[in-house]
């Protein structure tokens, strides 16, 4: 990470404890590693990106019902779903630093120190010649065309590695790459192992094997096992898909970025079931549909990308992620996987219960093949968050930090600000507040002078704040403050409903899409 982007990072986690987004948990015990908790303004950013998520899945697509299973899942699920055999990370210790790492990262690490040299070579020929043709370029330059060999070289061999599990294979990957620890600098490797990512716990008061149950590693697999109830109670006909919201938990061997991997964390999915033979369609389609999701907050297109999977999870025949421009750079905000039928097929073999769907269009039985839209909820809150804040330079001369956090996701909408604590002030600004505080969150704050207010409200990213001044008790005017723009205009109170309304609807939001 660039220095500047580094710093911008650590602004903007220093920035989320300060204003009550995002705390580390238990601090006061010194925190829990990769665990967090959300404060007043970031459960708010957080429901109302749950919000928009569900209401795009449940209200826009009237083939697509939600649902909410429970974390703890009978343990046969797991062996089904291939987690208790295949849910592993390869990992290498290094002997001299004692720091552990994800033995597949270390070697993606090279691959991507490849690209960015590819990368440099085409910004600088982009720079001496007229009509550069990329394309052209990178399958002709013979140093563009060494790099790109030896990343295909690197991609095949950790490819085969992951797929046969061959550790060994992996531990002679980083040997011939002379890997070095970041930290110690040496190449002192233990050998590499697998590492199942899944928490266990015990059910019932007998701590032993056969009461063994895990936390739910995915929410997926609720659906999966709900998907006859489902169909069967909703009369649901394919193609359909079911929704859902919920933690899951990971043992992430190397957990850290903030909120962008954690140990406990939320997931948003969508299994969408269809006809076997159309789930590419439908894997295109949702691919698309998802990108648009995003785009729509109006983040920066550029911010977000398409990145294909090489290494297919056991259960997918495509997967792709879209990436989004975090401060550390592109890295995965949602996965969309076509799944086949791998998962339903191997809930009816283990649970020996029939899990099939009636095409009456066709007359046959079939199990319904899966198109999977996965996206993380705390890195949706981290996408919306690091975007969103701004250090501003103003034309007095003066800074401000604002969080210019999309207007419908704000955690508050309107502040509701009497300019002193006297004079009827505060009944009056109380008055309005309560003609708003139904339609939108509002905050209320006397305390402080009026500028010093405007710019808490920046910093949370309040979209709107209306000042209550001694005109107000005379022609019942207010003025509004924009956030972004920071201009100030007056109006009539009867007004401001209307003004505020558009901008923070969640529905204007969705129709945008
Ligand atoms: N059901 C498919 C599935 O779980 P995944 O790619 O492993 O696929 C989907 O996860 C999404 O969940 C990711 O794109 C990411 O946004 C989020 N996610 C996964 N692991 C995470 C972690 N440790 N911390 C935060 N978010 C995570």
């Amino acid at each position: 990470m660039a220095n500047t982007e580094d710093n911008l990072f650590k602004n903007v986690i220093s920035h989320s404890k300060e204003y009550g987004f995002i705390f580390p948990s238990s601090e006061i015990y010194d925190g829990l590693s990769a665990v967090y908790d959300y404060g007043q303004n970031g459960a708010e950013l957080k429901n109302n990106i749950k919000e928009y998520w569900w209401k795009f899945m449940t209200l826009l697509h009237d083939n697509i019902v939600g649902i909410d299973a429970a974390i703890f899942m009978h343990p046969t699920t797991w062996k089904a779903s291939g987690h208790v055999d295949a849910f592993n990370d390869p990992m290498i210790d290094n002997k001299d630093s004692k720091k552990r790492y994800r033995a597949d990262q270390l070697i993606e690490g090279v691959i991507e120190k490849l690209e960015e040299k590819i990368e440099k070579e085409v910004e600088k020929a982009a720079k001496r010649f007229e009509n550069f043709d990329r394309a052209m370029f990178v399958s002709t330059n013979p140093r563009v065309v060494e790099y790109q060999k030896k990343i295909d070289e690197i991609n095949t061999r950790l490819k085969d590695a992951m797929a046969n599990n061959d550790m060994a294979a992996m531990k002679q990957l980083i040997d011939d790459l002379e890997i070095a620890d970041p930290i110690s600098g040496t190449k002192n490797w233990t050998d590499v192992r697998q590492f199942n990512l899944m928490f266990s716990t015990e059910m019932g008061s007998v701590a032993d094997d056969a009461n063994k149950i895990y936390l739910r590693p995915e929410t997926a697999q609720g659906i999966f096992v709900n998907f006859l109830n489902v169909q069967k109670t909703g009369r649901m006909k394919i193609p359909f898909g079911i929704a859902q919201i919920g933690k899951a938990f990971r043992n992430e061997i190397v957990a850290r970025q903030f909120i962008f991997r954690m140990r406990e964390f939320e997931q948003m999915e969508m299994q969408f079931f269809v006809k076997p033979g159309e789930e590419m369609k439908w894997y295109e389609f949702w691919k698309a549909k998802r990108l648009k999701w995003h785009q729509a907050l109006g983040l920066g297109t550029d911010n977000y990308r398409y990145h294909d999977h090489l290494n297919l999870a056991h259960y997918a025949n495509a997967a792709c992620d879209i990436q989004f421009n975090f401060p550390m750079g592109f890295r995965e905000l949602e996965g969309i996987h076509s799944r086949t039928d791998f998962d339903l097929k191997s809930h009816e073999k283990f649970s020996g219960k029939k899990l099939q769907y009636f095409d009456s269009e066709d007359n046959q039985n079939y199990i319904p093949y899966v198109v999977e839209t996965s996206v993380g909820l705390d890195r949706m809150f981290l996408s919306v968050l690091a975007s969103s804040y701004k250090e501003e330079k103003l034309e007095d001369g003066s800074e401000r930090v604002v969080l210019k956090i999309p207007a419908p996701l704000a955690p508050n909408k309107v502040a509701i600000l009497p300019l002193m604590k006297k004079d009827g002030l505060p009944e009056k600004a109380h008055e309005i507040m309560n003609l708003l505080k139904f339609d939108f969150r509002c905050f209320y704050e006397e305390k402080d002078a009026i500028g010093k207010r405007y710019r808490r409200q920046d910093a949370i990213g309040t979209p709107y704040c209306i000042t209550v001044d001694h005109q107000t008790l005379q022609d019942n005017t207010v003025t509004i403050r924009n956030r972004d723009t920071m201009k100030q205009e007056r109006v009539a109170i009867s007004e401001v409903k209307a003004i505020i309304s558009e901008s923070v609807s969640m529905a204007e939001l969705l129709k945008t899409i």
